[in-house]
């Protein structure tokens, strides 16, 4: 088979890491993909919200199968093109991906059909929110969320009024997420221990992933502003086998079968962003596509063939396909470049990283990174994902950091703590 996977960070080069070890695959492309990916596929130069370069590429190329990363092309509509074309693509259509791509509809629909989810207002002006901001339906701290796709970084927690009048501003006068910002929710903040609940799933039945645990702020004691992850670990600390059946039940079951009953059959990854507190797991957000970094400690606990798994997924019954998994836990450090999530610069050297780890057992997912005469620059904002599956948490970490303390580039950060909550109790 020829497969396409389309996107550019980690979890695309871990998706063509396992994908590229199935025998099913002949040929694998990844568009535009980075400096990982050129290694173990063809990079293909077209960029990822292109939606008609990819599929006039997918149909020239005759590619068999396409799995999309990130969100942009699916809530675009990338998954309707291909299926128009009869080019056999894995992920959600339009009307499903809005479960991601509208903060909004997702909201409502989790009231509608009593989904736990905090409790939360939408304001379709900056009038709007000032009268919310003003009446006491909520007290601080609370969240500002944008309605549409900002790329992980539309969700602010509001200590004051001050801040949150600040960021309604930022949001829906300045036009900081362009019209991603244009409607809002200002949401009731809670506290717990948050989870990355991933499944596949073919529209009616469901696979799950195993469990996996995001560290989003960008620093250590989960200090500063949220990123799109600066690390994950796998299982799941927090999420025992009640819990485990309670999520299935009350949040991936309903969802995949009201959407189907709603007209919007999802099929693809449904990632549920979960914080598990002291009345239960309540649902942040949804995602319709696989995490980044969760994907990257996932797929190195993964023993069986993913491909098998997604062919399964899009031709109709996902359980004939089920995925055997390690049960050695694993974990994954992102290395950023300073100033990320915020404003950082390019183009340093990567030091001591090789084609291949030179430490047994140690597995680096490229991200923003490309490759110039055999040498590895920074080109993004999460640069590497240094990863490793061992048989306790503690041994993988310390693995982990070790393969770090080889590896350096100008202003690189990365988190100290990843895993370090659990082993804290
Ligand atoms: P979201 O994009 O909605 O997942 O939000 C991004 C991050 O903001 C989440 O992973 C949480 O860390 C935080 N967050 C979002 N909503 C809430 C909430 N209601 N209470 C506490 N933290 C939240
Ligand atoms: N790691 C968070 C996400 O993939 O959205």
């Amino acid at each position: 088979m020829k497969i396409l996977v389309v996107g550019s960070g980690g979890r695309e080069h871990a998706l063509c890491w396992k994908i590229g070890q199935s025998p099913l695959v002949e040929k694998l492309y990844c568009a535009p993909g980075n400096a990982g990916t050129q290694i173990i596929a063809e990079n293909v130069e077209i960029e990822s919200s292109d939606i008609k370069g990819l599929t006039d590429f997918a149909s020239k190329e005759k590619i068999d199968l396409t799995v999309i990363g990130p969100e942009d092309p699916l809530c675009m509509g990338i998954v309707d093109e291909f299926e128009q074309k009869e080019l056999k693509i894995f992920g959600p259509s339009k009307k499903a991906a809005e479960l991601e791509g509208s903060k909004i509809f997702a909201k409502q629909f989790m009231e509608r059909h009593k989904i736990p989810t905090p409790k939360a207002m939408v304001a379709e002006s900056p009038k709007d929110a000032k009268k919310i901001l003003s009446s006491d339906e909520f007290s601080f701290p609370l969240v500002v969320k944008a309605d549409g796709l900002a790329a992980g970084k539309g969700a602010i927690i509001c200590l004051d009024q001050e801040k949150a009048e600040e960021t309604v501003n930022a949001m829906m006068v300045e036009k900081k997420f362009g019209e991603a910002g244009s409607r809002i929710l200002i949401e009731e903040y809670l506290a717990g221990k948050e989870a990355s609940f991933i499944v596949i799933t073919d529209g009616t039945r469901i696979l799950p992933l195993v469990t996996t645990m995001d560290h989003k702020p960008a620093y250590d004691g989960n200090k500063g502003p949220n990123t799109g992850g600066m690390g994950a670990i796998s299982p799941s600390p927090f999420i025992d086998q009640e819990l485990f059946t309670e999520i299935i039940e009350k949040v991936i079951q309903t969802t995949i079968t009201r959407m189907l009953e709603e007209g919007r059959k999802f099929r693809g990854v449904l990632y549920a962003g979960l914080m598990l507190t002291e009345e239960g797991p309540q649902v942040l957000e949804f995602n319709c596509r696989f995490g980044d970094p969760e994907t990257q400690p996932q797929v190195l606990r993964m023993k069986s063939d993913l491909v098998e798994t997604l062919l399964a997924a899009i031709e109709g019954d996902i359980l004939e396909k089920p995925i055997q998994w390690s049960n050695k836990p694993s974990g994954c450090v992102i290395l950023a470049s300073g100033g990320y999530p915020g404003k950082y610069e390019k183009g340093k050297l990567i030091k001591g990283l090789d084609r291949e780890s030179k430490i047994t057992g140690v597995t680096i997912f490229h991200a923003g990174t490309s490759l110039e005469n055999e040498q590895f620059y920074t080109n993004g904002g999460r640069v590497l994902g240094v990863c490793a599956t061992e048989n306790s948490l503690s041994e993988t970490m310390d693995k982990i950091y070790q393969a770090i303390s080889e590896i350096e580039f100008e202003n690189m950060y990365f988190r100290h703590d990843i895993g370090a909550q659990k082993m804290e109790g």
